[in-house]
């Protein structure tokens, strides 16, 4: 996500004179990507039920179509690095985008089950590319001064494309009763954004970085005459990536045995997976199917989630520069466990009745959503991908980042296959108090083992990490000098 934005860094190189047209293309083209991953994220929300009325799917059949994004994007991270470096970071980008529209447009089709469960299991492939290569294409293609920002507008067009298909959704299954017109319309709506991203990579320079790594100088000097604007700057970029390939390079798998490595390993696994174990999907995915047990219908359950998490991204880009990483995991996992608490109480007082819920109890279901999604999208939604974006020592970046990647999505399918129907095996208010049990177990990992990495540049903190400084002080500056 806000990646190797962070990691390949925001140098000296401003432009004194504007971006080129290509700078704002290659942008909005890698936005389209992240705008894509929301897509395919938030659809099911607004669109199962329609699902279900055209394919009589039942609770555990739509769990498993929801969930098998999840297996997609877990396969896409794992070969996404051996795209990147094999096929080019361009072509990997429009085969990303090939599949989306295809994908996309197939299911738009109307085709039997297992065709339309392969179409949700290459969209989620897509996505799993998309999150590997866009950030680094952006990271490695951008100007230097606004790949800091285009990181997290990736993370932030994740969190619209959930709201604009959510409503696109709610918005087609209100003008078309019938499924089979407005389901291949929902379909539709993400094929028309795919093929925007399919089409416009083809105007898309290659990456510099990847051209140099493949001993192509010339044509790497060529796309940074279009996209920088003096010779100066050129010099510059071109000294620093082959400075940059004389370092350290990408380790193997192996590099998970270096007990250094193994460390970090372990937050950024640990991160990832408390990331989805606090809810978050079943929240994104089955919020309206959750308000209508307990009787809360329309608008209000088809929008709140969306809403709130996008608005309340914007403040987690400025916070986390701010207050830390740590603290805003704090805020976020205290306001998820509280809530969580509280929706599951409200849910045990409902009991089996939604028909006779009190007022109240629908406040406190609509407040706890509201507060528990703010608690999640100002905090554990951009940190965690941040903080693994950090934390691992530059010749093993693409390995860490490859594995809590899949870790995220691993634990996101067990989220988004088994919510609904554990809901209904125990009890709707028993899922709230697992997760909020989870909330907890994540703030006394973060006391334990989170470092803060707010500024520290990222050779600093490799240094820590070698040195052996413990875990929870790999972000201070003096921590070597201190006698750790
Ligand atoms: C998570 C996704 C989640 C999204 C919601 C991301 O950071 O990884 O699983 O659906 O946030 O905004």
């Amino acid at each position: 996500m806000a990646t190797q934005s962070m990691t390949v860094g925001a140098k000296s190189g401003s432009n004194s004179a504007g971006y080129k047209r290509i700078v704002y293309i290659i942008c909005a083209v890698a936005a389209l990507g992240g705008l894509l991953f929301g897509l395919d994220q938030g659809f099911i929300a607004n669109s199962l039920t329609t699902i279900d009325g055209y394919y009589h799917l039942g609770v555990q059949g739509g769990e498993r179509y929801s969930a098998i994004l999840a297996t997609g994007g877990i396969v896409g991270a794992l070969l996404s690095g051996i795209f990147a470096r094999f096929l080019g970071r361009k072509r990997s980008l429009l085969f990303a985008g090939f599949i989306f529209t295809t994908a996309s447009a197939l299911s738009a089709m109307l085709p039997s089950l297992p065709v339309l469960s392969a179409c949700r299991f290459a969209l989620g492939f897509g996505v799993g590319v998309a999150s590997f290569i866009v950030p680094l294409y952006l990271a490695e293609t951008a100007p230097a001064a606004i790949r800091g920002s285009m990181g997290t507008l990736f993370q932030l067009m994740i969190t619209i494309g959930i709201f604009l298909i959510s409503l696109t959704n709610v918005l087609i299954a209100r003008a078309f009763t019938n499924p089979s017109t407005s389901l291949p319309l929902m379909f539709l709506t993400i094929t028309l954004f795919a093929a925007l991203m399919f089409f416009g990579g083809f105007i898309l320079p290659e990456s510099p970085r990847w051209l140099m790594l493949k001993r192509r100088k010339e044509q790497a000097i060529a796309v940074l005459q279009r996209t920088l604007n003096t010779q100066q700057e050129i010099d510059a970029e071109i000294a620093e990536i082959e400075q940059a390939l004389h370092g350290p390079q990408g380790a193997g798998i192996s590099i998970v045995l270096r007990g250094y490595f193994f460390k970090v390993l372990v937050v950024g696994v640990l991160l990832q997976m408390f990331q989805q174990l606090v809810g978050i999907n079943m929240m994104i995915y089955y919020s309206p199917t959750i308000f209508g047990y307990a009787g809360i219908t329309g608008f209000l359950a088809a929008m709140t989630v969306p809403t709130v998490n996008m608005i309340f991204t914007f403040p987690a880009i400025h916070l986390v520069e701010k207050w830390g990483r740590k603290k805003l995991l704090y805020v976020g996992a205290v306001a998820m466990l509280v809530t969580m608490i509280a929706a599951g109480a409200a849910f045990q007082s409902i009991g089996a009745n939604p028909a006779g819920i009190s007022g109240t109890v629908k406040a406190v279901l609509l407040a706890s959503a509201v507060v528990y999604i703010f608690g999640f999208a100002v905090s554990w939604g951009p940190v965690a991908w941040l903080v693994c974006s950090e934390i691992f020592p530059l010749e093993g970046r693409e390995v860490g980042m490859t594995i809590t990647t899949m870790v995220n999505w691993t634990f996101a399918g067990l989220v988004m296959g088994n919510a609904l129907s554990f809901m209904n095996a125990h009890g709707n208010a028993s899922i709230f108090f697992v997760f909020g049990g989870f909330c907890l177990l994540a703030i006394l990992f973060v006391a334990m083992f989170v470092p803060e990495t707010k500024g520290i540049t990222l050779e600093e903190m490799e240094f820590n990490l070698k040195a052996g400084v413990p875990l929870r002080r790999l972000g201070e500056r003096s921590a070597v000098r201190t006698g750790n």
